[in-house]
């Protein structure tokens, strides 16, 4: 299958392959999402075979607008309401409970509760409105490889297995949304991202409980997918956390380090990736030098900064904490 590349003037032949059953990625401001129409089953049970996903690990369902939601839940709480009035479009997925047989159990992998998004993205805005359903929206990526920031990421791991790609350039924020799970009785943050628990609190007027999704809950993790290895290059990730420790690492031509041009310039590494000068600019990079390290097989290990700034360092850290399952770098 020969994978097109739609520019926002060609919107429509993405559409018209989305009717048609196909897969087309599409942008947004966290990551690329990989699109199939959400009321197929048969078209979404083929997302999950092209990223090589686990069947148990639910797809987000990503809208136009609140209106496109309202057809598929419950109803929408209180709460919800808020979220969606402050934060919508934007980076910011609610958990709420599905209405039955709204959706194939294919999307909510047979839960009662179904994750919503509507992103901040005009050309996917204008494709789902146009399409006049939703479409599921995993990361467009091999499954267990970091998320896509580029069409050209998504090509990289899908080309040859999906119909499409929408390209509206690299995207904003690098890492996927929030997702808060309203369908509990408190609030709780179920995957870190740009939008932080604080912000969610203020808006809510109320305390919002965080769960990075690693602990079990009655032995069912609350996000699925938070359970898999994840954003994973071949080569050992360590992170390093103080930026005076750089200068301890043993650099030879095997090693890649990741962080600020400054800190890059101080070590002179031989393979270097500038991260950029602050948290925002790590954020919306650390995908693409991960993505970067793992397509040049001589890299055997591979150093990235860590930022230990709160609240607004908790989605950063949570996803290079997969990235490195964990392990900080230790000087001798
Ligand atoms: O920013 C984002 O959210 C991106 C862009 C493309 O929209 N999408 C994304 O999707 O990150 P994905 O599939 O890579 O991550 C969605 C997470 C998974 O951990 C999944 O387990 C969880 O959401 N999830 C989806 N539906 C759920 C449900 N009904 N209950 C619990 N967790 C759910
Ligand atoms: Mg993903």
């Amino acid at each position: 299958m020969g994978t097109k590349i739609f520019k926002r003037d060609q919107l429509h032949d993405a559409v018209e392959l989305l009717r048609a059953g196909q897969l087309v990625a599409f942008p947004t401001e966290t990551v690329y999402g990989l699109g199939a129409l959400a009321t197929n089953e048969t078209a979404v049970k083929s997302v999950y075979a092209a990223k090589g996903r686990p069947s148990d690990n639910p797809l987000i369902v990503t809208v136009s607008d609140e209106a496109m939601m309202r057809r598929f839940v419950k109803e929408i709480p209180a709460r919800a309401q808020k979220l969606i009035d402050h934060f919508w479009p934007g980076p910011l997925t609610l958990l709420l409970l599905a209405k039955p047989g709204a959706l194939p159990a294919a999307v909510t992998g047979g839960l009662p509760t179904a994750a919503f998004r509507c992103p901040d993205d005009s050309l996917t805005h204008d494709l789902i409105a146009d399409l006049g359903d939703p479409i599921v929206g995993p990361s467009a990526n091999t499954s267990t490889k970091p998320s896509p920031t580029t069409a050209q990421h998504v090509y990289h791991d899908l080309h040859g297995k999906i119909a499409g790609i929408v390209d509206n350039g690299p995207t904003e924020i690098g890492l996927e949304s929030t997702i808060i799970d309203l369908s509990v009785e408190q609030p709780i943050v179920l995957r870190p991202g740009k939008i932080t628990p604080e912000e969610l609190s203020e808006v809510l007027g109320e305390p919002v409980l965080i769960n990075a999704g690693t602990k079990a809950t009655k032995g069912v993790p609350k996000a699925p997918g938070m359970k898999y290895r994840h954003y994973a290059p071949s080569a050992p990730v360590q992170i390093v956390d103080e930026p005076t420790d750089f200068a301890k690492i043993n650099l030879d031509e095997h090693t890649g380090v990741a962080a600020s041009k400054a800190i890059l310039q101080k070590i002179g590494a031989k393979h270097g990736f500038d991260l950029g000068p602050d948290l925002i600019a790590a954020d919306h990079n650390l995908f693409n030098a991960l993505r970067y390290f793992d397509d040049q097989p001589e890299i055997k290990r591979i150093f990235v900064q860590g930022y230990h700034t709160g609240e607004n360092s908790m989605a950063y850290m949570n996803r290079l904490g997969k990235a490195a399952a964990g392990h900080h770098f230790k000087a001798e």
